[in-house]
């Protein structure tokens, strides 16, 4: 495989304008950030860069505009995060990036910052456009990619202003996150166990059917395996479904028989008959014609963890209920707290992904200790599905 560049000690950043790409993709709701994870292991890096005299350009996006100005997604809150942890002068650039830019920021000081504004509230970012990466290249002499979570994007701050900048870097949290995911998917140690979970199972396609190929048990819980209960001929009374998914679900099973490849899907759940609602306990059996499964029950999560119990490697993505209802969230916790302890005192590998996920633990319990708790949610499902990513491929 092509060796990534990727940024180390010895490159000259003194007095150089660095564009940092970051990802401060969170959760904000009327302006206060609801997590911050992202945010704070972005920090050692920023600091790293400030130290050595670095004029630091930061860039990220925030949610999916809907046009450019569409200021509900405005990154000023992560500015005003970031202005209180970091020692050092901060300024936010609240306009557009045009040809003007750098002109306008040529004030800026050694050990100093501009802050960006949400780069998707220009018109040529999602569109990875050509014209756009020249002028956003142009106020910067060095790239550094940090955002991992990001770099499935064919977008103008991940892919095209590599084109046109001279040096191109990858961050030390987007080397970490690969070099870990592929550690562990290289000299994977069996017995190899996937969780997935979340709420559509055609985003997750892809991966599911990579993976019966390349691991031992296969589990899925979330919304998700709603569609693999009802295609074995079982009831999920209200529950989410998406359609047209029986032919690839029937493609699932003959491949991962194929592979030897053990599918697991919830057989017990908690549900109600509104996701606000109080949580009752179900099988396939008695599930009502009115009740939407809302989160795994104890008997599944007891199989889970038995399967946890006999593996040496736990790949995890996606909750397994809505936790947002905290009375929906004990399917996800269990299975969290099943991994960290496993990962403790038996030496599993475990790595964990995706945003909806962290939020999911995060909510609940913060002492937990994985292997590699990855911030990426598509960038992960992805990269493990043995796809190229283009903001990776172009650092290399
Ligand atoms: C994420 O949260 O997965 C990344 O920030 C990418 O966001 P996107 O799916 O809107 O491109």
């Amino acid at each position: 495989m092509e060796k990534i560049k990727s940024f180390s000690d010895s490159i000259n950043i003194e007095n150089k304008r660095v564009i940092l790409r970051s990802d401060f993709n969170v959760p904000i709701i009327n302006k206060l950030i609801q997590d911050n994870t992202r945010i704070n292991l972005s920090i050692p890096f920023i600091e790293n860069l400030l130290k050595r005299r670095a004029k630091l350009l930061l860039i990220s996006h925030l949610g999916r505009p809907k046009n450019e100005k569409d200021l509900t997604l405005s990154l000023k809150p992560v500015f005003n995060y970031l202005k209180e942890k970091l020692n050092s002068k901060m300024y936010f650039h609240s306009e557009k990036i045009t040809d003007k830019t750098k002109e306008k920021i040529s004030f800026l000081n050694t050990g100093e910052i501009i802050f960006f504004e949400n780069i998707r509230l220009n018109k040529g970012e999602i569109k990875n456009d050509d014209n756009f990466a020249k002028i956003l290249s142009s106020i910067g002499e060095i790239y550094i990619n940090d955002a991992f979570s990001c770099s499935h994007r064919k977008q103008t701050s991940i892919h095209k202003i590599t084109k046109y900048i001279k040096k191109s870097y990858a961050g030390p949290s987007l080397m970490r996150e690969i070099l870990t995911i592929d550690m562990a998917l290289n000299n994977k140690k069996k017995p190899t166990t996937c969780i997935i979970g979340g709420s559509k199972i055609s985003t997750k396609i892809g991966v599911i059917t990579s993976l019966v190929k390349k691991v031992d048990n296969l589990v899925l819980v979330g919304a998700m395996a709603n569609n693999f209960i009802k295609f074995k001929g079982d009831q999920v009374g209200k529950s989410l479904i998406e359609s047209g998914s029986e032919k690839i679900i029937k493609e699932i099973y003959k491949n991962a028989k194929i592979c030897n490849c053990k599918i697991i899907i919830p057989e017990d759940f908690a549900v109600s008959e509104t996701a606000d609602g109080s949580a009752n306990l179900r099988d396939l059996s008695n599930l009502k014609e009115n009740e939407i499964i809302l989160d795994i029950g104890p008997q599944t999560i007891e199989k889970i963890s038995q399967i946890i119990d006999s593996s040496k490697t736990v790949l995890w993505n996606g909750p397994a209920g809505y936790f947002e209802n905290k009375n929906f969230s004990k399917g996800t916790i269990s299975i969290a707290k099943k991994i960290s302890y496993n990962t403790n005192k038996k030496s599993l590998i475990s790595i964990i992904g995706g945003g909806d996920t962290i939020s999911a633990i995060k909510s609940d319990v913060s002492d937990l200790s994985f292997t590699h708790l990855s911030t990426a949610g598509g960038a992960f499902l992805e990269y493990i599905e043995g796809k190229n990513l283009p903001g990776i491929e172009v650092l290399k």
